[in-house]
């Protein structure tokens, strides 16, 4: 069967961005060399290298093409020169926070696996981080991202507001509950229903919806006791869901824990469109030194190609390829120190990998 053309909007974004991504595009290019998918690039600004051109992190044109695609790759935001300015006008972050909510992004899907050959990296004892493998949805377009917040010279105060409705928690929520029946059929609900009014409200419609996935067995944790325990005894979780700000800490935490910050992808999911982005930063440190690690960005590729266009059989051959990758110590050096290759040999060899798997 001829598969339609994907046109797919290329957000590289700052620091290594752009190297990362190009890994990503070689490697769909190989599949499109074999097979009889096209993807279509459309390359569009954002972040810091956006607001050099057109004095706005998220401008128009990049609305425009994100707009007319079928799903995006996105790169990495962030350059040092903002962070340490609150009085920024603008920000590189700005602009994700924008798209996110203008492409209602609403659920951020984080994968936390463990590679077998990088589980001497980590911080945790191997005996610890035996069989860990989870996913975190994090709620992405509300909480207290998104809630009213100001400053009030009257009294010298600052405030940011938490607010979630019924369907942006229910809308997450089902998704998390179907992944959950996917996996191991277990789901954690992590809030702080101790003290927020929100949480409460999380943790009654989870509760109602969780009557409609009898296999799914629930558990609810408060954030600081799932902090902990992520720490402990990580293999416990399945599926974690949570709100916004949760999420963005705890999938921090999470991350480290396997030793391989370079190798996490991630999903972004919306309505319409969905969004790929590796969960590394743009590490402004290694930008243009061809020494970043492309792992993460191609992974998320092999996301897309699951989720967005149901093309598992190329998504399993992209992951088995990076795996080989690893067992052949073909590597940045972020994972080994002593012996390594540079950003474009590691995906030069893996798309290599893929077109022998095709
Ligand atoms: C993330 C990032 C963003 C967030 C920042 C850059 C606004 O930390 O994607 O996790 O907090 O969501
Ligand atoms: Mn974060």
């Amino acid at each position: 069967m001829k598969q339609a053309d994907k046109n797919i909007a290329v957000l590289s974004g700052d620091g290594i961005g752009p190297e990362v991504i190009n890994e990503a595009i070689k490697i769909l290019n190989v599949i499109s060399e074999k097979t009889d998918i096209r993807f279509n690039f459309d390359n569009a600004s954002i972040g810091a290298s956006a607001i050099d051109k057109f004095d706005n992190p998220f401008p128009d044109p990049t609305k425009d093409i994100c707009n007319n695609s079928d799903a995006i790759l996105f790169g990495a935001i962030g350059d040092p020169k903002y962070d340490n300015n609150p009085k920024a006008k603008i920000r590189p972050e700005d602009g994700l926070l924008e798209m996110r909510k203008y492409l209602g992004l609403y659920a951020n899907v984080r994968p936390i696996k463990v590679y077998e050959s990088l589980i001497n990296s980590s911080p945790l004892k191997s005996s610890i981080l035996d069989k860990t493998d989870f996913v975190v949805f994090r709620e992405l377009t509300g909480g207290i991202y998104f809630g009213e917040k100001g400053f009030d010279n009257q009294t010298n105060s600052a405030y940011d507001t938490c607010r979630y409705t019924k369907d942006e928690i229910e809308r997450i929520s089902h998704l998390a509950f179907k992944e959950a029946e996917k996996r191991r059929n277990q789901l954690t609900l992590v809030d702080k229903a101790n003290v927020l009014e929100t949480s409460r409200l999380w943790r009654d419609i989870v509760q109602k919806i969780s009557y409609e996935y009898k296999n799914v067995d629930v558990q609810y944790l408060f954030v600081d006791n799932a902090a902990m325990k992520i720490i402990t005894n990580p293999s416990d979780f399945d599926v974690i869901l949570t709100e916004n700000m949760f999420g963005d800490i705890i999938t921090d935490e999470a991350s480290v824990i396997t030793g391989s910050l370079g190798m996490l992808p991630s999903a972004s999911i919306g309505d319409k469109i969905s969004l790929f982005e590796p969960i590394h930063g743009s590490y402004p440190q290694a930008a243009g030194k061809n020494i970043a690690n492309p792992m993460a960005m191609i992974l998320s590729a092999s996301m897309m190609l699951d989720l967005s266009f149901g093309l598992k059989t190329y998504s399993e051959i992209i992951d088995k390829s990076v795996s080989d990758a690893l067992d052949n110590g073909v590597v940045t050096e972020d994972i080994n120190k002593d012996q390594n290759y540079s950003t474009t040999y590691v995906g030069d060899w893996i798309s290599e990998r893929v077109k022998k798997l095709l």
